[in-house]
């Protein structure tokens, strides 16, 4: 049995994944639970620079397994760097996204194979599942709103067709649907102080 926990927090862009992130972190803290807030892409030095190839919009013409192939190869590094020591050290780790990032946006709005996805996303994961994926639902036109007023400009994955965020969207509930045993559904467009208690009720379930 493993003496730590992972936690993922993933969803639509702009369904508040930051603030409830914070909100898991200072929770967590006030518990006195040791913890690894981390991100996917990203994670650990080799991650950031995969993040920066994947969501830079200046390389439209990045084909698919491509990306694939590059989201699992900062999730092989991420598991083996950062996540599994932290899990056999006792700590708790909370991921801005994970796995189920990857089902939704490469298979289900990118329309890459089921099998080849598992196929790739195994290796990156080497047998590894979270104790929980808690997905933050909103609709994709609502999130691209919320991304957009924050005046940033979008990234490679944010500049997609509002067809390939209601995808993606429908991949994360099919996902739920699915394996109930490994994820929550959250509705976002609840008031978020509502959606932090939903999201901290579902984290003291896992981590009691
Ligand atoms: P974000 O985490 O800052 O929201 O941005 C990451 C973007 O990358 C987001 O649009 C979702 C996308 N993504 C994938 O398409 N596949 C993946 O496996 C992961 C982790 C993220």
């Amino acid at each position: 049995m493993r003496k730590g926990h992972m936690i993922v927090c993933d969803g639509g862009n702009g369904a508040g994944k930051t603030t409830v992130l914070k909100a898991i972190e200072v929770h967590l803290q006030a518990k006195g639970r040791e913890l690894v807030m981390t991100r996917e892409p990203g994670g650990t030095p080799i991650g950031e620079k995969v993040r920066e190839i994947l969501l830079s919009p200046d390389t439209p013409e990045m084909c698919g397994v491509t990306e694939l192939m590059l989201f699992a190869a900062a999730r092989a590094q991420h598991v083996r760097e950062r996540i599994l020591p932290a899990i056999a050290a006792g700590k708790i780790v909370v991921s801005d996204r994970f796995d189920s990032a990857t089902v939704s946006f490469q298979h289900y709005a990118r329309g890459l194979p089921l099998d080849l996805i598992h196929k790739i996303n195994s290796i990156a994961i080497d047998g590894f599942k979270p104790d929980i994926t808690i997905i933050l639902d909103l609709d994709p036109i609502v999130g691209l709103q919320r991304v957009s007023s924050r005046g940033e400009g979008l990234d490679r994955m944010e500049q997609e067709s509002m067809d390939f965020l209601h995808k993606a969207r429908h991949g994360y509930l099919e996902q739920a649907k699915n394996d109930p045993a490994h994820f929550v559904v959250i509705d976002s467009s609840q008031p978020l102080e509502k959606v932090i208690i939903d999201v901290i009720h579902v984290v003291d379930r896992i981590i009691a």
